[in-house]
């Protein structure tokens, strides 16, 4: 009997609920924003990536990127670094945070992560990839996990020989970004790499990229990726797991209506001003502004108009037009 395609997922010692996961994005997957996608169904969220080296000198702006809220379990703590001392001694800080796994960033290719040998440059260097694994596995008791690449250039394959090569090295579960390091977050998402790396090894392997809707999860997982980790269509609706969730199993839930949208936005802004003081909150908010109004009616101007804001009042003052119609 062939198993569902919506399905609980065993990573090492852990159960996750469903089989559908938060992408890791810097400057958007902080606490506050993990708590809604949680809400919205995700059965795994994972952090921003946080250095592994700016652990190690004790950097507090990035300890606080260790933070989790109690609404956004099971979580993954996302590491960077080239190291494999450090990427263990943050696998170990992770873990006293109380991440639920530990993530090793593989796949990034933002030029100054690169050039200090971390993120998609991992890719060129499967030794040192399986190093930095094999020796965070025996520094912490939680599973870990790699997110990686297709490929560096455009048509190669690196994902199977990467994916066996960090099952070796002890690695629960693998996220693979069917997309090159040289197309960054854009171009077609290529399936069939995501299929040869899934049949290359036995952990879960969850597809990603692209992904915005039942049909696209389909794809991935009728290729044989155990699961999908979904970006940027959460940002526009972190309700998109429930919808997806729903959709797999053949039923539908209502998509949000813009009203219930604002809604969410501005309960995202609270947390983020729990976390950060007001005007700190609203400034991280920018970066989310733009995806999350796309499409409402004047979002440009609104748009434009929070950028100035220092109150979460005044955010309500702002949104509170959307509600309203409704
Ligand atoms: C703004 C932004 C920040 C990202 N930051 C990270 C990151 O910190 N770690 C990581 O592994 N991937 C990062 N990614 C890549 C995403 O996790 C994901 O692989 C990519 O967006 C493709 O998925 P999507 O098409 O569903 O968005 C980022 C992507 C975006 C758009």
């Amino acid at each position: 009997m062939t198993a569902p395609l919506l399905r609980p997922l065993r990573l090492g010692g852990l159960e996750l609920r469903n089989n559908l996961a938060l992408a890791p994005m810097a400057g958007i997957t902080n606490a506050a924003f993990r708590v809604l996608a949680a809400g919205g169904g995700a059965g795994l969220v994972v952090t921003e990536m946080v250095s592994a080296e700016s652990l190690k000198y004790g950097n507090r702006k990035s300890f606080r990127m260790l933070e989790l809220l109690p609404g956004e379990r099971p979580a993954a703590i996302q590491l960077f670094g080239a190291d494999p001392q450090s990427m263990a001694l943050a696998a170990q800080a992770a873990e006293r945070a109380g991440a639920d796994i530990v993530d090793v960033n593989a796949g990034c290719p933002v030029k100054k992560v690169r050039r200090s040998g971390a993120g998609a440059e991992l890719m060129r260097s499967p030794q040192l990839l399986a190093d930095i694994v094999s020796r965070m596995v025996r520094s912490v008791r939680v599973p870990v996990t790699v997110k990686f690449r297709t490929g560096l250039e455009a048509g190669e394959n690196l994902a199977p020989l990467l994916a066996r090569v960090c099952e070796e090295a002890g690695a629960a579960a693998l996220t693979v970004h069917g997309r090159p390091a040289s197309q960054f977050h854009s171009g077609p998402v290529n399936l069939e790499h995501l299929a040869a790396a899934a049949a290359a090894v036995k952990v879960p392997v969850f597809g990603n990229g692209g992904v915005g809707n039942a049909e696209q999860a389909r794809a991935m997982l009728e290729g044989g990726c155990s699961g999908v980790a979904v970006g940027r269509a959460a940002v526009y609706n972190p309700a998109v797991f429930a919808e997806i969730a729903a959709g797999l199993s053949g039923e539908s839930v209502p998509r949000p209506s813009d009203a219930d949208r604002v809604r969410l936005f501005l309960r995202y802004l609270e947390l983020n001003a729990g976390i950060y003081g007001e005007e700190h909150g609203l400034a991280r908010a920018r970066k989310l502004v733009g995806y999350w109004l796309k499409g409402l009616p004047g979002s440009a101007g609104v748009r434009g108009a929070f950028m100035g804001l220092k109150t979460l009042k005044e955010a309500e003052g702002l949104l509170i037009q959307y509600t309203r119609k409704k």
